[in-house]
């Protein structure tokens, strides 16, 4: 794992700094974390069970939908904001995904900025063995959003958050007072042609309003700008971008199959997503 990645992790016990020790990572107090044979390092505390990120189908299916370039548009505004961020912040620090998922919005963001490393955080370790492939200067960590990061404060000059859980507190702490948090969400009729026939759930209306609640003890809305366009989705994309979201957990691949094979091939299908800048609050 890099060693640029390594000095922004800390150990989840004693919260000591950590460092490479072979294939390990080892504390100033000698706690020891293997690094998996795929590149990604485990920060869960022991008894922690990493079992509530994304499954195995579910990160299959996002690299595929995300590999065919449908979120092009998503991913190029995202890397845009955040090398605006990073060129007009006077920060150090790496950036950090939270939610990071195969890695693909971080490896295109920390491409931009040849300066910087990423640090890619998730509870899935399907997704952290694609994150820490994803990019030459990303490290990948299994950790849990709702527990404390295992990183340390102030560290990142970016903040991502992208259709990801969120822990306000958290991503506060590991954000640089110069920095920007980057939060995607889905908005108002987001797929909403694949949502009736197919039974999906459906977004929360209010989804926006609610981030800004929630994030509001820690952050401040500087900059929302929307990102709209309709996709052609052959039916193998249709089932990509079902297997990738909340409903894979609900879902009858069987009957969820069928109502596919009814619909129009290509599908014409919105995506609508808001991107959300966040400063820190306060002074
Ligand atoms: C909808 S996916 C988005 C992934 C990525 N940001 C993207 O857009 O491609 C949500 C991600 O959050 C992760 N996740 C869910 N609960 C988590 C938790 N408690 N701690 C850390 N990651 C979590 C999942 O494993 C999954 O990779
Ligand atoms: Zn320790």
């Amino acid at each position: 794992m890099l060693d640029d990645v390594i000095r922004y992790l800390v150990c989840p016990y004693c919260g000591a700094y950590t460092s490479c020790d072979g294939g390990s990572l080892r504390c100033t107090a000698g706690h020891v974390f293997d690094v998996a044979r795929q590149g990604y390092v485990s920060l869960l505390p022991a008894g922690v069970r990493g079992d509530n990120g994304d499954t195995a189908a579910m990160v299959q299916a996002r690299a595929d939908f995300l590999a065919a370039g449908h979120y092009a548009g998503i991913v190029a505004d995202l890397a845009h904001a955040a090398a605006e961020v990073a060129a007009t912040r006077d920060a150090e620090g790496c950036v950090i995904d939270v939610g990071a998922g195969t890695g693909y919005y971080l490896a295109a963001v920390v491409d931009r900025l040849p300066d910087r490393v990423g640090l890619a955080l998730d509870v899935s370790k399907f997704a952290l063995r694609r994150a820490a492939r994803a990019h030459e200067r990303i490290g990948a960590v299994a950790c849990d959003v709702w527990r404390q990061l295992p990183v340390t404060d102030s560290a990142a000059v970016v903040v991502l958050n992208i259709f990801a859980p969120r822990n306000g507190a958290e991503l506060r702490r590991v954000l640089s007072s110069a920095g920007r948090l980057l939060v995607v969400t889905p908005s108002r009729g987001h797929l909403g042609e694949l949502v009736q026939p197919l039974s999906l759930l459906t977004i929360d209306e209010r989804k926006d309003e609610r981030l800004a609640e929630k994030l509001t003890p820690y952050f401040t809305l500087v900059d929302r700008c929307e990102h709209r366009s309709t996709l052609r989705l052959s039916h193998r994309d249709v089932t990509a971008v079902v297997a990738m979201g909340p409903s894979a957990w609900h879902a009858d691949p069987t009957i969820l199959a069928d109502r596919i094979g009814h619909l129009p091939d290509p599908m014409p299908t919105t995506v609508a997503v808001t991107l959300s800048t966040f400063r820190p609050t306060g002074p």
